[in-house]
């Protein structure tokens, strides 16, 4: 008879394969399940376990009731499937063999309200289902990942110990894995790491697409990038892009080779339209996301640069004015995500902790940066602009972000991320608005009535525009 295993992974894609390695290498037992499907997926597991030198003591199943029985109660199951049926399919599957007291883990990057609604369905895995977002691609779930995971805090004790020790650490030895808290704000948080990671992406894009056409070659603006990386404004999305920029095919640059058109696995757009239903501004991710869908219809681009003569003239910037801009439009970034964060917090009464999820980005997530190092510390007392040790860079960093902004305008190139920076910015700074004008005309069309600057007792009031 065969000893128990300490986990079951259910799906044995790139990320569930690289986090069962993972566990196996930090002295854990592992089951391995993957569906058989006659012709296209037969065997999977069992050929994991050939393959990878880790996994030879693993158990390997394609048949689900021999799987969970492979496991030491209380059960842990780690489910890393597709968002959506996928995972609603597996959770009826296992409800037939699983007990009330396992724990079953979506690790995938599924909707948090589907994982509130799986908590509260009164389904058997429901009491200590747990959503848990996590970050770093195949190599993070393989070395060290950054893990969300949120649900019943009782059952996140049974499995804290496993999680914590194959979870990235950040350099001072922490585990980039803590309980976010309570229903789905694992799958929340990292949601919200996913429209951060757009808006920052876009960033550097847009960095790039302005060096080249200022004429500096891939290999120039890969040194500068590299340059950049030496100092605060590391990141590691900065430093793979300066690496990306030194691939070559034969002899070519391999980036000049790539169709300028980028898919979206849906993350993104959910950040940005729960954003919305918050009522808080995440303008750089939306612009991001915008920007993305305007760069997958390249056919129409195609058609419309034959209509309109925008195409870029060479911008003459410095540097340090550049770097500048991208800091400080970083900052607004982070500012927008932790805000977000901070009002579904309030809305959902999750009680995030926006200290302890920069703690758990510093390391082993796509979204890790010196930055993020720094928010640690500093968002324990103050968010990014109201904290008196960003005011300089923030001050310093809009009037270099004007020059870019000014000078990419005259030259047609497109920075949709830092012009939303930018405008969030000095609309957020200055006590005077434009509402006025729209209390003024929503009253006008439809009678939703106004407050006035003259009535601090905050009544409303209507005027009948129409008889003045
Ligand atoms: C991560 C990534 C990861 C994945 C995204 C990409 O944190 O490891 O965010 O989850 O790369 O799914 O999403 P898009 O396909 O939408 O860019």
């Amino acid at each position: 008879m065969k000893h128990k295993s300490d986990w079951g992974i259910i799906g044995m894609g790139v990320m569930g394969t690289s986090l069962a390695r993972n566990m196996a290498r930090n002295g854990l037992n592992v089951s391995l399940f993957n569906r058989h499907l006659e012709g296209l997926e037969e065997k999977v597991a069992a050929a994991k376990v050939t393959r990878y030198p880790e996994l030879a003591q693993a158990q390997p199943f394609d048949a689900l009731q021999a799987f969970v029985e492979s496991l030491a109660t209380p059960r842990k199951l780690l489910l890393m499937l597709p968002a959506g049926d996928a995972v609603a399919q597996m959770l009826t599957d296992l409800s037939d063999f699983i007990q009330e007291e396992d724990i079953i883990i979506d690790g995938g990057n599924s909707h948090f309200e589907d994982t509130q609604r799986r908590m509260n369905s009164g389904a058997v895995y429901a009491k200590n289902y747990l959503g848990m977002g996590i970050s770093g691609g195949a190599s993070g779930a393989l070395w060290g990942p950054s893990m969300m995971p949120s649900g019943n805090q009782q059952a996140y004790g049974v499995v804290a110990q496993d999680l914590e020790k194959i979870a990235a650490k950040t350099a001072s030895g922490t585990s980039c894995c803590t309980y976010i808290g309570a229903g789905g704000a694992g799958h929340f948080t990292k949601m919200v790491h996913n429209g951060m990671e757009y808006a920052e992406m876009q960033l550097i894009a847009e960095m790039y697409v302005f060096l080249r056409a200022s004429k500096l070659s891939n290999a120039a603006i890969s040194t500068l990038f590299d340059t950049w990386s030496q100092t605060a404004s590391n990141s590691y999305l900065l430093s793979i892009s300066a690496a990306i920029l030194k691939v070559k095919e034969g002899t070519h640059d391999l980036i000049d080779l790539i169709l300028d058109k980028a898919g979206n696995k849906g993350t993104g757009a959910w950040a940005t339209q729960i954003g919305a239903a918050l009522g808080v501004s995440n303008s750089m991710m939306a612009a991001a996301l915008y920007a993305r869908f305007n760069a997958a219809d390249k056919k129409l681009r195609i058609q419309l640069s034959q209509l309109f003569d925008t195409s870029p003239k060479t911008p003459e910037i410095e540097l340090d004015h550049l770097l500048h801009a991208y800091d400080f439009c970083r900052l607004i970034n982070h500012y927008q995500g932790f805000r977000m964060l901070e009002s579904a917090s309030a809305e959902y009464r999750w009680g995030l902790e926006l200290s302890a999820i920069a703690n758990v980005w510093r390391s082993g997530c796509i979204l890790k940066s010196e930055l993020m190092d720094r928010l640690f510390e500093k968002l324990k007392t103050h968010s990014i602009l109201e904290h008196p040790e960003f005011q300089s860079e923030l001050i310093h960093g809009f009037e270099a972000l004007k020059k870019v902004l000014r000078t990419g305008i005259s030259s047609n190139i497109p920075l949709p991320v830092c012009s939303a920076a930018q405008q969030f910015f000095l609309q957020m700074t200055q006590e005077k608005g434009s509402a006025h004008l729209i209390q003024a005309q929503r009253d006008y069309f439809g009678a939703h009535r106004y407050q006035r600057l003259d009535d601090e007792s905050g009544s409303f009031y209507h005027t009948d525009w129409e008889n003045q």
